[in-house]
């Protein structure tokens, strides 16, 4: 390609980004305020996707993080409690869904409740799913997980309501490993 060709290729490509980019100032104008209105704001998207360090949590505690203005429970839990989870026949269970959007369509079993295989990390949406309160944790309520004190529900090692008005299990979040010691909510 000679000198002469290349100048004229740079001009071409020039006249055209500048004639597209004065059509999308002009139609931008008019446009912008509907796609404003219709997307998130910029503070919620920034915050649709974040990263915890696990790696401080020790085995049967648990981190308490905010997460889209919602408490977020990430558990360790000790052989005892996974083994109580898993031992749970799914006809005693009140709600027989996992509540799990990362397997959707599965049942309550533990299993697919559960973040990893061995069972060992639970994250949950820490929010009653009676009327919205936080559950106490720690081993708390009948059946040694989680318990609500606002109108008495009873969540066992797995999260899943056992007895009181609460309707459904704890809910799971968009939740996954990024690598040994980091998840990723959202
Ligand atoms: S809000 Fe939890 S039992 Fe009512």
């Amino acid at each position: 390609m000679s000198h002469a060709d290349d100048n004229a290729g740079t001009r071409r490509d020039f006249l055209y980004y500048a004639t597209a980019g004065a059509g999308v100032v002009a139609t931008g104008a008019a446009v912008w305020p509907l796609v404003n209105q219709m997307n998130p704001s910029a503070d919620v998207q920034a915050l649709s996707s974040i990263f915890v360090d696990i790696s401080g949590v020790a085995v049967g505690t648990q981190l308490t993080v905010n997460f889209l203005g919602k408490p977020v429970f990430i558990r360790r839990r000790t052989a005892e409690e996974i083994e109580a989870a898993r031992a749970v026949p799914l006809d005693d269970l009140i709600d027989q869904s996992s509540e799990n959007p990362n397997k959707p369509n599965t049942d309550a079993s533990d299993e697919n409740r559960a973040l990893d295989e061995t069972g060992e990390w639970l994250v949950m949406t820490g929010v009653c799913t009676h009327l919205g309160c936080v559950p106490l944790g720690n081993g708390s309520g009948d059946f040694g997980g989680w318990f609500c004190p606002c109108h008495g529900s009873h969540y066992d090692t797995s999260g899943r309501i056992r007895r009181g008005p609460a309707p459904e299990n704890l809910y799971i979040p968009v939740v996954s490993f990024v690598d040994e010691t980091t998840i990723q909510l959202g």
